[in-house]
This record gives C-alpha cells, sequence and structure tokens, in this order.
C-alpha cells in the first residue's frame, strides 16, 4: 500500500448512505470508539451478529495510541473480519472530535472515510472557516465531514446546563450554507465521560433538550444530525466495577429511552465510548479479584471482549434500532 491511502482501498465506505438510510429507517447508526485490538473485534463482531452498519471511531489521542500505520491495518482487518464472518456490513472509519485540518488532513490520506472537525470551541466564524477548509479537502476525496455547533458540557458541569451550551437553531443553516457538512453534532443535553449529571440517588436525570433538536430539525429538513456523549453509563457495569475494587461513584449517564426517542428522528449517528470502556473495566476488575493468579491476557481481554459483543448488540437492537439494516 502506497503512504497515501484512499478509504475505498481498505474496503471501507463513507457515512452519506448509512445517514440516508437512517433518515428514511428512523434509526440511528452506531459510532464505537475504540483503541486497541479486542474493542475493534467486539464492536465488528457485535455489528455482525446484528447486522449493523457502523462506523468505527478514533480520537486524535487514540491514534497516537494504536499508531497511525497499525490503525489503516486493523480497519481492513475488521472489513475482512466482517466478510469472514458472513456478513458485509458498512463500515466507516471516522475521526472523532478532530481538532485542526492538518490532523484531518493526515487522517484522510490514510485511510478515514469520514472526518469530525470539531471548532465548537472557537467562535462562530472561526468555526466555519475551519469545518470549511477540512469540507474542501474532504469532499474532493469523497469523504464525508461532520461539524459541531454548540458545546457539550464537560464532566464537571452542573445538572442545570448553562442555556448557552446548547446549539442555537437559528445558527444551523447559515453553517451548513457557509461549511457544506455532511452531518452536524448538537448540544442538546448530553456530555462526555461517565458523569454526565449530578443527581442525587432516585433523582430523574434531567431530560434531552428535544425542543432544540425538533426547532433544528425543522429548519433543515432530512439533514443528519449527532448526538455526541450519548453512553448510558449502564449502571450494571459501574456496579460491578465498585463491586471489585473500583470507585466510580455517582456515574451516571443518558436513560435508554432518551436515546431511542432521539434515534427515531433526525439524530442519524450516537456516540458511544464510555459504557465500552465500562464494560472492559468491570470484566477486567471481576477477574482480577476473582482470579488474583492470573496473568494470560487471553484470559481477561477475551471475556472483555465477549462483554463488548453483548454491549453491543443489546444498543444496536434496542437503543439505536440499527440492527437488522445491514
Ligand atoms: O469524545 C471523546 C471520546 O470519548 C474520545 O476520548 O480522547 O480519551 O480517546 P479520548
Ligand atoms: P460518551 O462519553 O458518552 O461515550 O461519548 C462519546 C463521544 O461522544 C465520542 O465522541
Ligand atoms: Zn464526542
Amino acid at each position: 500500500m502506497s503512504s497515501t491511502t484512499h478509504y475505498s482501498d481498505l474496503g471501507l465506505v463513507n457515512t452519506r448512505d448509512m445517514f440516508k438510510n437512517a433518515m428514511e429507517g428512523r434509526y440511528a447508526v452506531p459510532a464505537y470508539n475504540f483503541n486497541n485490538m479486542e474493542q475493534l473485534q467486539g464492536i465488528i463482531i457485535g455489528c455482525v451478529e446484528s447486522r449493523s452498519p457502523v462506523i468505527l471511531q478514533v480520537s486524535g489521542s487514540a491514534r497516537k495510541y494504536a499508531n497511525q500505520t497499525f490503525l489503516k491495518y486493523m480497519a481492513r482487518g475488521a472489513v475482512e473480519m466482517a466478510s469472514e464472518l458472513g456478513a458485509d456490513i458498512p463500515i466507516a472509519l471516522h475521526l472523532d472530535h478532530g481538532d485542526s485540518f492538518e490532523l484531518a488532513q493526515s487522517c484522510i490520506d490514510s485511510g478515514f472515510s469520514s472526518v469530525m472537525l470539531d471548532g465548537s470551541h472557537h467562535p462562530f466564524k472561526e468555526n466555519a472557516q475551519l469545518t470549511r477548509q477540512v469540507v474542501e479537502y474532504a469532499h474532493a476525496r469523497d469523504v464525508t465531514v461532520e461539524g459541531e455547533l454548540g458545546v457539550l458540557a464537560g464532566i464537571e458541569d452542573e445538572v442545570s446546563h448553562d442555556v448557552s451550551h446548547f446549539t442555537q437553531p437559528e445558527e444551523v443553516k447559515d453553517f451548513l450554507e457557509k461549511t457544506g457538512v455532511d452531518s452536524l453534532a448538537i448540544s442538546i443535553g448530553t456530555s462526555h465521560g461517565a458523569y454526565k449529571f449530578k443527581v442525587k440517588p432516585g433523582e430523574e436525570v434531567p431530560p434531552l433538550r428535544f425542543d432544540i433538536l425538533d426547532e433544528i430539525a425543522k429548519k433543515t429538513p432530512g439533514f443528519p444530525i449527532v448526538l455526541h456523549g450519548a453512553s448510558t453509563v449502564v449502571p450494571e457495569y459501574v456496579a460491578m466495577i465498585n463491586r471489585y475494587g473500583g470507585k466510580m461513584e455517582n456515574a451516571v449517564g443518558n436513560p435508554e429511552d432518551q436515546l431511542r426517542k432521539a434515534a427515531g428522528s433526525a439524530v442519524c449517528k450516537i456516540n458511544i465510548d464510555s459504557d465500552g470502556r465500562l464494560a472492559v473495566t468491570a470484566v477486567i476488575r471481576k477477574i482480577f479479584a476473582e482470579n488474583p493468579s492470573e496473568f494470560d491476557p487471553r484470559k481477561y481481554l477475551g471475556p472483555a471482549r465477549e462483554e463488548l459483543i453483548k454491549m453491543v448488540i443489546h444498543k444496536n437492537e434496542n437503543v439505536l434500532g440499527s440492527a437488522g439494516k445491514a
């Protein structure tokens, strides 16, 4: 393979048809983050078994961790493995939260089929300019681009989010016209990480701002919306982690019914990272606690991969509605 690789040579697809089908079918395509082989295999096996399209998602730091050249072959391996397992599901490789033109360019040149330029921390004009620059480079190579408007609350933020963090619906159309993005991440009350809401035991988490989502969808009918920070922070995994020596107090995420509702709307892509981390950590903690003499990585990474497969199938079937769509 040459030093510049087009994603089609890896057997990957961009997100255009995925989102078109998701919009028409009223479901969301899962975007699972991964950093290593077991996570990637877990995602692929789970999506093959549930016949779901999938977006394999890599942050800038995950790309550094896995090594950019190695990653290219991992993606190729994922495509080949899906095929061998009997289902040529659509697979995209996507840069998550890209923060510069150079990073997006480097990903595109090494086989990514989709990139996000997250300029949400910049003022509107700079965000639009930077995103536009990425769109021009990407579209010339048939790579799709996700932009972001509005800031997702950080894990330290209060439950009652500052309203200025939410996406302003009146800015959306202008942003889409100025940038030419293929999808847009918005802020309607989700946040990254395992500590999404500060609620007392038994208290409900505040509902997502579906009113903002509806207003955006009305202004830009048929345009694919992306939901970041969409882990449910699976309570069973948190309990397991705490039972076996971990300390994750007050870890709480989005209720499944909220995400299911979002998946049936203009939301075509749902991002999940934290839940995958929790599944792996919970299983490994349990095995280490129960078998302190174990030191064969296959004996704890293997079961962690099995748990990931179960988690992916559950989400595709019950939360995203993407099962059976590939
Ligand atoms: O939204 C960010 C993702 O969860 C990736 O996180 O930069 O730790 O890989 P990371
Ligand atoms: P979570 O932390 O809720 O899994 O969100 C992941 C994400 O948005 C990746 O971009
Ligand atoms: Zn995110």
